[in-house]
This record gives C-alpha cells, structure tokens and sequence, in this order.
C-alpha cells in the first residue's frame, strides 16, 4: 500500500511517499528556516503563506522521487495536530483536496505518534510495545507505546519543551535560530579541545519537579541566563562553548535519566524482565525521536547508559527533525486501525495522544 503524506504543521512543508508503513520511496522537506532565522523564531503568518506557496512543488517532488503518478497512491496522510493552526490548515485542506481528487482515504495522522513512527522507516524490527521519548521544538513526552495507534503519555514537560530550552539558551549564547544543533556544535568543541574548561566548568540545577517522570527545563534556561549576565557584570570572558557543553550535558543527563526510571517504572507495572516486549531478544525497548533526537550528546549518553540493558532505538538524523515520510509510516497503521477521515476533518493546534 502507497501513502502520500503531507507534514506542514511547522516551519517545514514536506510530503514523502511510503510503501507498507516502511519503506520510503520519497522524502522531500523544503525547510523555511531562513525565512524566520531573521525573526529569531517562527513567525506564524510566514509560515502559513511559505507552506502555501511551496506544497504544490513539493508534493510534485515527491511523486517523482517515488516515480508514480497521483493515480498509483492508495491513500493520502496529513498531520493534523498538533502545531501552529494556520500552518496545520494548509496541509489538511491540499490533503483533503488530493483525497477528493483521487477518491482515495484521507489518514489524519498526529504529529507527535508521526514522529515515534520514524523509528519504523530506519528499525523493520520495531513493533510496539516500547518505550518512546519524544523530544522536539514543541514537545517532551514519555509514552508508553501500546501498539501502533495506542499510546499512553507518562510524563511530560511542565513548562518548555527540551526543543525550546536549547533554543532559548542557544540564543541567549549568542547562536541563530534554531540553535539546537549550534549548542551541540559548541559543545562538542568544548570536550574536543584541550583546556581545563569543559561541561562541568559551570554548575546548573537538576530541576525538580512534583511528578519525577515529568520535566522542566524553563529554570535550566534562566539559570544559563544568569550565569551570562553575572559573568559579563564581574567583567570576566565567558566560555561559550563550556557554557553550551553544560547545558547540553544537564539536559541530556535529565531525559536520560526520566527516560531509565520510566523504563524501571513500566518493567514493574509489567511483573519485571521484560517480559510482556517480544521482538529482538527479550529485552525491555527504549525508543528516542524527535528534533532533539539529533544531539549527538544524547544519542550517546543513552547509548552509554542504556544501551547494554536495554534495546535501544534513535532515528537517524535524516528522520529526526519534523518530515512526512514518518507521518506516512504512522498513517499506514492508523488506516489498518480503522481510523480515516472526511471531509469535514478539522486541525487542532492543541491535542493530547
Ligand atoms: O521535531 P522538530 O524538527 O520540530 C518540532 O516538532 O518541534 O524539532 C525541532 C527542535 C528545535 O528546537 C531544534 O533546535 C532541535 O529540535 N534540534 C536540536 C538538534 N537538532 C535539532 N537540539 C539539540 N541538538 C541538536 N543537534
Ligand atoms: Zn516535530
């Protein structure tokens, strides 16, 4: 079965073809980011009209790329929350108008279970149930993974999104938008280069928060904010990159350190071992995706502190950021579930799993 899939939910316009779920026969993503780059973030009316403008073209692409025709697709996908609810619409009503024009199915798939699919296009040996962290521009969630389409949310950001954390800090630092991967660069200088300063030069807090499975990362932010202003009023050079290398060292060290207890917690539930996750070996399933998914810190403390414990699953960086060719995989398995839509399917800026 052939799904065209349409993502537009953010500053990307992308729309990718799959085949079964996992197979990507095309992934085209045409990124705004330099049109909001000079606004320091996203500016929601540039976003609408650059997704306007751009699906058409994009949507072409990718039927070329996966060499059909329109008429070969058995079905169209679209994201439909959550996001910014100008940018979802443009997605939702070019889906419904190639779903029309076809008389195929038309698949409302949501953002955040579209990213858990990532891992479908890059592990053809993943089926839930797992454990999946998702952490982006907009979102930061523990999910238990029931099955493909069933999915429980365990713990969650309380304030910004991890996503949003290292932009914010990345553009107090100095670094243009989106400064996610500026911090992993200077980062990554910091613990290459041979001086005394590195990730544990400057001291940040371990945020608290009520539920231990949920997050807060807004005083992680101020606290990188301060630390700038003090040093410049004592007239002292701060180190950017050891400032970025901290930062990025206490986030990493916060998600991973949630993501093993929610894996302690669920095993539990489940009577331990294990036992309830079939698939490769018998062990319990940690999956990570999402735009942060791509920080190379991340990627490694996971794999250093999980990795021989656990199955572990991070997207390639290609899969990462926002793309269609996910939302494709998860709309795949929301049409064997049952669950398509009319005409009259609305987009929700807001919407829980
Ligand atoms: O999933 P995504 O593309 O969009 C949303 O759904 O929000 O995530 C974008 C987020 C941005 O905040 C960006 O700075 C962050 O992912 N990001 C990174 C890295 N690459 C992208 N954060 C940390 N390290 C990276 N290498
Ligand atoms: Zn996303």
């Amino acid at each position: 079965m052939k799904i065209l899939a349409i993502e537009t939910s953010c500053d990307e316009t992308a729309c990718a073809v799959v085949e079964d779920g996992r197979r990507i026969l095309s992934n085209i993503i045409a990124s705004q980011i330099d049109a909001h780059k000079l606004y320091g973030g996203v500016v929601p009316e540039i976003a609408s009209r650059l997704h306007s403008e751009s699906i058409v073209g994009v949507c072409e692409e990718a039927l070329a790329g996966a060499g059909c025709k329109l008429s070969d697709i058995d079905a169209v996908a679209v994201t439909y929350a959550p996001g910014l609810i100008g940018a979802l619409l443009v997605g939702v009503n070019f889906a419904k108008g190639l779903a029309l024009a076809v008389n195929k199915p038309l698949i409302p798939v949501h953002h955040i279970k579209g990213h858990a699919a990532a891992n479908y296009l890059a592990y053809p040996e993943l089926e839930p149930p797992y454990l999946c962290l998702a952490v982006s521009g907009g979102h930061s969630q523990i999910m238990e993974v029931k099955s493909y389409t069933e999915f429980s949310v365990i713990g969650r950001t309380i304030d910004d999104a991890a996503g949003e954390a290292f932009d914010k800090a990345a553009r107090a630092l100095g670094f243009p938008y989106p400064g996610g991967v500026y911090i992993d660069k200077a980062a990554l200088s910091a613990l290459t280069r041979n001086t005394s300063l590195n990730s544990q030069s400057y001291h940040l807090p371990y945020p608290k928060t009520p539920n231990e499975l949920d997050f807060s990362f807004s005083g992680l932010k101020t606290a990188v904010i301060n630390l700038i202003h003090n040093t410049e009023q004592r007239g002292e050079e701060l180190d950017k990159d050891a400032v970025a290398a901290a930062f990025q060292n206490k986030i990493c060290e916060i998600l991973t350190t949630k993501l093993l207890k929610a894996a302690e917690i669920t095993q539990n539930n489940a009577g331990g071992g294990g036992s309830r996750q079939a698939g490769r070996g018998s062990r319990q399933k940690i999956a990570l995706t999402g735009g942060v998914a791509a920080n190379s810190g991340l990627r490694q403390m996971l794999t250093e502190r999980a990795g021989g414990d656990f199955e572990i699953y991070i997207p390639p960086l290609s899969l990462c950021g926002d793309n269609a060719a996910m939302i494709a995989s998860q709309g795949y398995y929301e049409y064997l579930a049952g669950n398509t839509a009319g005409m009259d399917l609305n987009a929700f800026a807001n919407l829980d799993l």
